[in-house]
């Protein structure tokens, strides 16, 4: 049988940079892949996003216009079911029967929780954020996802997701399919203009539709030591290069490294060479952005509900029929 795997982007912010593409995006392409006869469920964490961000207007602006860089970055999309979990209410149905089965020693433990409650204020921490790796848990198990990959931060939800699936069988009858978090290898850190990890948060960042005088300042702001034009440098020590060698064919990477160890090249012209290569790389990803309507990541989204509605509801039918819901 075809496997199944679940991934999803999470529409915390309205724009991608360069980390998020080397980070996500392009490992997301990489899974297609490696996976050519999966069948990818790619969904938009929409209503997940509710938890943290209390302006609707905002998720649903950023979910259209991340999806758009996303497909401009080259993300196939006949290789995915793309969809939202919001045109799905057994989502949300299947959580409260997850939730009536689930202890409360057990989410108190999550760390997102703890996290929360870490940072203060615990009697104004949402319910959902509390209940939401029930939610995550329905995503998963609704559709008898084989494979979820994941990072180390969401590892113990998915682990919660296959605890409480077990309970569920070993209670009423056998029903879900017991996920596996896979832990995606990790992608090395990118830097940002600040030499430290690109991050929003420190303002370090390149958009992917950052215009050429955006993408021209930060290049400018990357810092250099104040080794002269003629000394010999090395590249590994250099924010430029590091940034440089992300865009570069292994010939053009060699090259570069040649030129920095042989003496004589300016960071001026280090820099315009990154300049160069980073436009390179974002200007087919913005023509291609140009050319894609919100309309048709509705339609597309609306088109795969109904599959993925069929699915969701057989599953959500057998779990009412083993608890005894349906009179
Ligand atoms: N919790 C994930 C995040 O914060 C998003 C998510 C929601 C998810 N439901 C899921 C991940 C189901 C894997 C499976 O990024």
């Amino acid at each position: 049988m075809t496997k199944r795997i679940l991934t999803w982007i999470k529409p915390t912010d309205n724009q991608i940079h360069l980390g998020n593409y080397f980070g996500a995006v392009k490992p997301m392409m990489e899974l297609s892949a490696q996976y050519p006869d999966a069948e990818i469920f790619l969904f938009l964490a929409i209503m997940h996003g509710l938890t943290g961000l209390h302006d609707g207007k905002a998720i649903h602006d950023n979910s259209l216009n991340v999806l758009k860089i996303y497909m401009a970055c080259g993300v196939d999309l006949k290789k995915f079911v793309i969809y939202n979990p919001a045109d799905v209410p057994a989502h949300a149905q299947l959580s409260w029967v997850l939730g009536c089965i689930t202890h409360m020693g057990f989410m108190e433990r999550m760390h997102s929780y703890k996290e929360a409650l870490d940072k203060g204020k615990s009697k104004e921490i949402s319910v959902g954020v509390f209940t939401y790796p029930i939610l995550m848990a329905a995503d998963i198990l609704l559709y008898d996802a084989d494979m979820v990959p994941v990072g180390q931060d969401q590892k113990q939800h998915v682990e919660y997701a296959r605890d409480i699936a077990q309970r569920f069988n070993n209670v009423f009858g056998e029903t879900f399919k017991l996920p596996e978090p896979y832990i995606k290898p990790e992608v090395g850190t990118i830097l940002g203009v600040d030499g430290r990890k690109m991050s929003k948060s420190y303002n370090n960042y390149i958009w992917l539709l950052d215009d050429e005088k955006q993408v021209l300042k930060r290049v400018k702001q990357i810092a250099t030591d104040a080794k002269t034009v003629e000394e010999p440098k090395d590249p590994d020590q250099c924010n430029v290069y590091k940034i440089c060698k992300l865009f570069l064919t292994p010939e053009e990477d060699a090259a570069l490294r040649a030129k920095y160890q042989a003496g004589g090249l300016s960071y001026k012209e280090a820099k315009d060479y990154l300049y160069e290569k980073i436009m390179a790389f974002l200007k087919p990803i913005q023509d291609r952005y140009a050319q894609i309507s919100d309309q048709e990541i509705i339609d597309l989204m609306k088109k795969n509900a109904v599959y993925v509605n069929e699915l969701a509801n057989k599953k959500l039918a057998e779990v009412y029929k083993k608890v005894w819901f349906t009179l």
